[in-house]
């Protein structure tokens, strides 16, 4: 019999597949293997039982993967399971820094009981005014699987993509050869893009990626998107930026603290992965990323 843990909820579905030979444990020392979203494991001290953690989503940040390592403990992630949702929120993201329907809902909300609604509205549709993402042009740094699938609706929406990864995948390459135009470097993304999404891991060489001196280069009133992690952006320089007007809009999926309540952003409590199919799709992986390593000794996405 195998024991695993859930460290916090992953999911509705997807612990299910665990078969007759699995029983859940709320002791994390007795398990076998232990599932976890977003809950940081880092002050954890792993037990000798462990032998495989599961990270329902791409980054494995919260994981100490150094401990894990030394501790013969293997880690899996489940990349592109959640790809599909955090696209169709960066999506919405571009098209409410374009079109202010955050600024109009709330009029509406704030005055429908004004007998006079219709009479002010002129005023509304000039105060809410916006601008079409049709024809402009989208930076994506990283194609994985986020990137790539937003390219695709990006280039459907009418966008010039722009793409840089030096990473991607010949799958991805390939899928967007003719769509996107692929830039060797990420400065030649900074200097012509109007929106610039980031889809990257944080690393030591792509932390503070947005900063001081990458907004230098980038057009005045571009519009920045980061729904990878938020150590990605300085936070310092995005809000001189900001209050400059260099940046137009800064849409994150993190509640920033330094800009959270500045004019021109646009925060989300990360969200993009929280939907009910992305949430299934990570669970379902993970679950059977263990079960076939507990099972049959099979690892895949380590
Ligand atoms: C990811 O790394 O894929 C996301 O952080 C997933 C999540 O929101 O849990």
């Amino acid at each position: 019999m195998f024991k695993y843990n859930c460290l916090n909820p992953i999911a509705n579905v997807g612990l299910d597949i665990f078969t007759d030979a699995y029983e859940k444990t709320d002791d994390v020392n007795a398990a076998d293997a232990i599932l976890v979203r977003s809950a940081s494991m880092h002050e954890m001290e792993l037990s000798d039982n462990v032998k495989a953690v599961a990270r329902a989503g791409a980054g494995v940040n919260n994981i100490p993967l150094e401990d894990c390592a030394k501790k013969g403990v293997v880690v899996f992630n489940t990349p592109g399971a959640n790809a599909n949702g955090v696209k169709e929120l960066v999506v919405a993201g571009m098209l409410l820094a374009s079109r202010d329907a955050i600024g109009g809902n709330a009029w509406v909300k704030e005055n429908k009981a004004d007998e006079n609604i219709n009479k002010s509205m002129e005023k509304a549709k000039k105060a809410f005014a916006g601008t079409e993402i049709e024809g402009k042009k989208l930076g994506i740094i990283g194609l994985g699987a986020i990137g790539a699938k937003l390219a695709n609706a990006a280039v459907a929406m009418g966008m010039e993509v722009y793409g840089c990864d030096p990473y991607i995948s010949v799958e991805n390459a390939w899928a967007l050869s003719r769509s996107v135009n692929h830039v060797s470097s990420n400065e030649d993304i900074f200097k012509t893009c109007d929106f610039i999404s980031v889809h990257v891991p944080l690393l030591d060489d792509t932390k503070k990626m947005i900063n001081k001196d990458t907004i230098a280069m980038m057009k005045d009133g571009v519009i920045i998107l980061n729904f990878a992690r938020d150590l990605l952006v300085d936070d310092d320089a995005m809000e001189e930026a900001l209050k400059s007007g260099k940046v137009r809009k800064y849409v994150t999926d993190f509640p920033n603290f330094k800009t959270a309540n500045m004019d021109g952003v646009i925060a989300f409590p990360h969200l993009g992965a929280s939907t009910e199919e992305s949430e299934d799709n990570c669970a379902v992986m993970a679950v059977n990323e263990i079960r076939d390593f507990l099972e049959n000794g099979n690892i895949k996405n380590s």
